[in-house]
């Protein structure tokens, strides 16, 4: 059901690493939609992942970066506006690592260096890649930015960790920079909060499975899939979402506004 809604425009998408990746299936839907973009990664994700598949299905280049070293970001995008004849119109940061969780280490035992390195990675990369991207003047006027988050961010899950902490600051610099970037160049920066998703980063949570199945009894809609959020991005990218700026913006099937559902009701009751 593509519309050409990304007709002519060009970007940069962060942290597509398999098939199920957020990135993976938004990159599928970007160039079914004719947009044009460049693939990024991590070096390392570079070497374990199978992003040359995709890279060729979308005839996109990839350029690698480490999303938390500036060098790496000034190059890519550089490099992204050569590949790509022009300025920007998208980028996404579909990003986010924490050691403390990978490890299993217990909130009330958090390594220091580790939870730094969780920030980083996963908040303020953010920061760096708009930073960047202002500084190199890559963006078009309308252009839109977005990254990936979790409801987290407001409420309590246990076993998320650190993370939790990431993705309060990831919404925050979207806020503060939104408003930057709409003053200085008319680009739009948001954030879309995910439902729990099947993927590396989200099945490397503790007890997903279960968690991923509550969320699910829990949203009138049911749990949104990638493909969904892929669709909900491409809307966010085209000229129909102009002025929506500095948001966190729900894509759940309605868990956020949910107190409790009937298939909540019925599990407990048994
Ligand atoms: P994923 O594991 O496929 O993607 C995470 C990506 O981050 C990987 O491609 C990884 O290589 C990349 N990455 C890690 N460190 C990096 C660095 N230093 N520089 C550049 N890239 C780096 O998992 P998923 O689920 O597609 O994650 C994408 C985003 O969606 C993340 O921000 C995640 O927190 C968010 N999200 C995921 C949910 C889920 O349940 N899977 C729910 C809500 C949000």
């Amino acid at each position: 059901m593509a519309h050409q809604l990304l007709e002519g425009k060009k970007g940069i998408i962060f942290g597509a690493l398999d098939e199920n990746s957020i990135a993976w299936k938004t990159a599928e839907k970007i160039y079914e939609e004719g947009g044009r973009f460049v693939l990024t990664n991590a070096p390392i994700a570079l070497r374990m992942g199978t992003i040359n598949d995709l890279a060729k299905k979308c005839e996109a280049e990839i350029i690698p970066a480490d999303a938390t070293n500036l060098e790496d970001l000034a190059l890519l995008f550089e490099q992204s506006k050569e590949t790509l004849g022009g300025k920007l119109d998208f980028v996404l940061h579909s990003i986010g690592m924490s050691p403390n969780v990978r490890k299993g280490k217990d909130y009330g035992d958090l390594n220091y260096d580790w939870f730094l390195k969780t920030l980083d990675v996963s908040g303020i990369s953010f920061h760096k890649v708009l930073q960047i991207a202002e500084k190199t003047e890559s963006m078009n006027e309308w252009g839109s930015i977005l990254a990936l988050t979790y409801i987290a961010a407001q409420r309590t899950f246990p076993d998320y960790g650190d993370m939790a902490q990431a993705k309060a600051v990831l919404e925050s610099i979207a806020r503060s920079y939104g408003y930057r970037f709409a003053k200085n160049g008319k680009v739009r920066v948001n954030t879309i909060s995910q439902s729990p998703t099947m993927t590396t980063a989200g099945t490397g949570v503790p007890g997903f499975d279960v968690f991923f199945d509550y969320a699910d009894k829990m949203s009138p809609l049911g749990n949104a899939p990638a493909e969904d959020c892929a669709n909900y991005i491409v809307m966010m990218f085209s000229d129909y979402t102009r002025r929506v700026t500095m948001q966190n913006l729900m894509h759940d099937g309605g868990f956020s506004s949910s107190g409790i559902t009937e298939e909540i009701i019925a599990e407990l009751s048994k």
